[in-house]
């Protein structure tokens, strides 16, 4: 064999080569080796000269040398045995590069005679380039959203080697993101192609390292590797999120404003400008809620913005959204529930929603009078309302249901005594502190003719002189009424009676509405001392109620009635008194009696006596005794005094004027020691039987002094009851219209006992009345014993009142 054939050599290139150097053998000279590139040094090429029919021993001796362009030491001959040999490494690659033939060129001379041999040394390839990358490491940065089937092309490996020892084939490392798809590219080979299989999370991986591997099909295989650095880019694929997606909160109502409600905290797992949030409210939060609260929408903060009122609303739902600035931006959502706590601040509520007002002061105890309701907008026991009332009022309240009450009467109300209470309704809270309110119901009291009218007195005593002008006042009687209105308008009218042969009502009459009571007649004293009547006074009310006032007129005596002389004999007749008188008789002997009668009583009725003076102007020897009317003689007689005597007695009563009458009376004197024969003659000619007479003036000053003094104790009794009365009123007196007075010389008055039995009977004994009007001024009665001012007097104070001096009564 000529040709050197490595141990490892293709069939194919053995075919080859076999092809080569027949073709060498039979069509040129040319010899052809082949040779594995980096062949150690010394490897085998061929036998050189013996190929080129050169022998051994002749090479020497013809200057056998070889020569190569430019690369003469790669190949070597051994002149001893003609074998080239590899002198030093041939790299094909260094050779001849990316060219698939490579050969190495020879030229072999020889002297004597001068040839030259062309021998081609084919260097052929051996796979001893791996594949190389460019780069150790690639760096890929493919955003997170990427697509599935999304291509990222690599760039390829190259490998020095040629043919089989340059077809590179790929390989990536297990992952679960990327596949290798590879291009062939025409003449340019093949290139790797990255395929994204499954979406890629920047959260999750955010760089993957893949090991991308290129084999070459030389035999052994060699390969080459790059790192794949595969940065994930961030897209906008996560919403911030809140921890949790409801927040419930509590708070007190009436925070302040700028109080923390709660502070959210939503994250953004992406990066960048994607991570940054914004928190505002949702538009499903209505304007009232926004309105309350104020979100910090860089912090997440929700404060307080405005009064936060648990009887608004006691929960707010506050939906929140945080949104990152990513494009698009995502959102997070969450909600948050404030609870609003109560506290005390609202006062309760007092209503009074009805009123059965007024309240008729006969209402049953338990009449409704007002509904009153009370709330309080408070919960719990913050609005527990409990209701009170003031205290010590006729009414309570019933609780009806629950903050309903009704104020009720508790016991009997009385118009008169009180007609309008302030209730004032309490309403506490149960809170803590408690708040209260109030309200006040004016109950008025409605009036309900339940009181008669009512006179101060039973009975009023009126004095009304005599003689009076027909028509005038004499008193004014006044009832009260304690209702109100028509049941306290009172009207008085007379209770009718007869007095006498005559109707009461053509003496006097009462004024309804006024009340005053008119005389309508004059009144005569000597005809009617007393009247006695009722005035009835009724309301208007209805029923109407009624009562009656005793009034008792006393009829004054006035002095109108001048003494009126009694005749001696109860034949009557006017005439004057005669009397025969013996001249015998002494000093002191009485030797008639003039006897007068005065139709008046008390002073107008009390009569004296005295004497006209004698025309003559003679001394008389005879006198009349002042109050008696005896005529006596005050010497004895003797012969000079006149047998006749005509003395003149001018009989005076004591009224203001005093009336007067005058009785003449003759006295005949006589010789004869005989018992005197009276006989007189009334000259003014008044009638009356002398046997039946009394001394009227005698018995009228006993009778005085009795009544005085039990006048006096009666009258004590009388104002120490009545002091505090009234006075009744007179207008036709000229005085005051006094009952009782006093004067220098006793007290004159009536009594009550004394009305009493005087009133009982039509005609009563002049001489048992004595009464004076105070302006009248008594004359002194020397004779006559009356006590002076006696004890304990009443006297009559300037405004016609009585009043007892307590120094007199002692
Ligand atoms: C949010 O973060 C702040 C500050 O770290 C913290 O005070 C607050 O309680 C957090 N909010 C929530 C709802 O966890
Ligand atoms: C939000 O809070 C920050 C930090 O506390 C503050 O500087 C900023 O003024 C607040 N923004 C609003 C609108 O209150
Ligand atoms: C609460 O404070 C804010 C900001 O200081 C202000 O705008 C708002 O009017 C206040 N609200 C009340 C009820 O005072
Ligand atoms: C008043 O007097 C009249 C007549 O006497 C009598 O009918 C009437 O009942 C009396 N009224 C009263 C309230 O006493």
């Amino acid at each position: 064999m000529l040709v050197y054939r490595p141990i490892r050599q293709r069939t194919q290139r053995l075919l080859l080569s076999f092809l080569l150097i027949a073709a060498w053998e039979t069509g040129s000279s040319q010899v052809h080796y082949s040779l594995p590139e980096e062949a150690k040094h010394g490897t085998f090429v061929g036998r050189i000269a013996q190929d080129l029919g050169l022998e051994l021993a002749e090479l020497v001796p013809r200057l056998f040398r070889v020569a190569s362009k430019g690369r003469g030491d790669l190949l070597e001959v051994n002149l001893q045995n003609g074998i080239l040999f590899v002198n030093s490494r041939i790299d094909r690659e260094e050779l001849c590069g990316r060219s698939a033939e490579c050969s190495i060129h020879l030229e072999v001379i020889v002297d004597r005679p001068l040839q030259v041999f062309h021998v081609e040394v084919e260097v052929k390839d051996i796979n001893d380039n791996p594949p190389v990358f460019s780069v150790s490491e690639q760096k890929l940065s493919i955003y997170e959203s990427r697509p599935l089937d999304t291509r990222f092309p690599l760039e390829g490996a190259s490998d020095a080697d040629i043919g089989e020892n340059a077809m590179l084939t790929y390989r990536l490392s297990p992952n679960d993101f990327f596949t290798l798809d590879i291009i062939n590219k025409k003449d340019k080979g093949k290139f790797p192609v990255l395929v994204l299989r499954k979406l890629l999370d920047r959260e999750e991986n955010p760089q993957l390292q893949l090991l991308l591997t290129a084999t070459d099909g030389g035999k052994p295989e060699l390969t080459g590797f790059v790192t794949l650095l595969i940065l994930v880019l961030d897209a906008n694929d996560n919403a911030p999120l809140f921890d949790r997606s409801v927040y419930e909160v509590k708070m007190y109502e009436n925070s302040a404003n700028q109080t923390l409600v709660i502070w959210l905290n939503a994250s953004d797992v992406d990066e960048g400008i994607n991570k940054e949030i914004i928190y505002s409210f949702s538009s499903l939060v209505p304007p009232s809620t926004r309105r309350k609260f104020l979100m910090n929408e860089s912090t997440g903060e929700i404060r307080v913005n405005d009064a936060i009122d648990f009887e608004d609303s006691n929960t707010y739902e506050i939906h929140v959204e945080v949104t990152d600035k990513g494009n698009p931006p995502m959102v997070g959502h969450c909600t948050v529930l404030v609870e609003i706590l109560d506290e005390n601040d609202n006062s309760p509520e007092v209503v009074v929603t009805s009123l059965a007002l007024p309240v008729r002061e006969d209402a049953q105890v338990g009449t409704v009078i007002a509904l009153i309701s009370v709330s309080d907008r408070d919960s719990g026991a913050n609005g527990q309302v409990t209701c009170s009332l003031t205290p010590h009022v006729p009414f309570k309240l019933v609780s009806t249901f629950k903050n309903y009450y009704s104020l009720v009467l508790d016991s009997a109300l009385d118009r008169e005594s009180l007609e309008n209470y302030e209730v004032v309704v309490t309403a506490r809270d149960a809170g803590s502190p408690s708040l209260s309110a109030t309200a006040s119901v004016s109950v008025e009291v409605a009036d309900v003719n339940d009181n008669a009218p009512a006179f101060a007195q039973p009975e009023y005593t009126v004095l009304v002189k005599e003689n009076n002008p027909p028509g005038c006042h004499i008193f004014t009687v006044s009832a009260r009424d304690a209702d109100a209105q028509e049941n306290a308008l009172v009207s008085y009218s007379l209770v009718e009676r007869r007095v006498g042969e005559r109707a009461l009502s053509s003496y006097v009459s009462v004024h309804a509405e006024s009340g005053k009571v008119y005389a309508l007649q004059p009144l005569d004293h000597e005809e009617l001392e007393l009247l006695q009547f009722q005035v009835s006074a009724r309301d208007a009310g209805v029923p109407p109620l009624g009562s009656n006032v005793t009034l008792q007129v006393f009829v004054l005596d006035e002095n109108d009635n001048a003494p009126a002389l009694l005749p001696p004999g109860s034949g009557g007749g006017a005439g004057a008194l005669s009397q025969l008188v013996a001249r015998s008789v002494g000093a002191g002997h009485v030797v008639a009696k003039v006897r007068a009668v005065d139709a008046d009583s008390g002073y107008n009725a009390w009569l004296s006596y005295e004497l006209q003076p004698a025309a003559g102007g003679a001394r008389s020897p005879f006198r009349v005794g002042l109050y008696t009317g005896e005529i006596s003689t005050t010497r004895a007689l003797d012969e000079a005094d006149a047998p006749r005597q005509r003395l003149l007695v001018l009989v005076k009563d004591h009224g203001e004027p005093a009336l007067t009458a005058t009785a003449t009376v003759l006295l005949s004197l006589e010789d004869s020691g005989q018992a005197p024969k009276a006989s007189s003659r009334a000259s003014t000619g008044a009638a009356g039987a002398e046997a039946a007479l009394v001394d009227v003036n005698v018995y009228l000053i006993i009778a005085i002094c009795a009544v005085s003094s039990l006048l006096v104790l009666t009258l004590l009794l009388y104002t120490a009851l009545r002091c505090s009365a009234p006075p009744s009123e007179g207008a036709c007196g000229p005085g005051k219209p006094t009952l009782v007075c006093s004067s220098a010389v006793g007290s004159w008055s009536y009594s009550q006992q004394r009305r009493q039995r005087v009133c009982s009977g039509e005609g009563p004994p002049k001489a048992d009345l004595m009464a004076f009007s105070p302006s009248l001024t008594p004359c002194p009665l020397p004779d006559v014993e009356v006590e002076e001012q006696s004890a304990g007097g009443s006297h009559l104070s300037k405004d016609g009142n009585y009043s007892i001096h307590p120094e007199h009564i002692q």
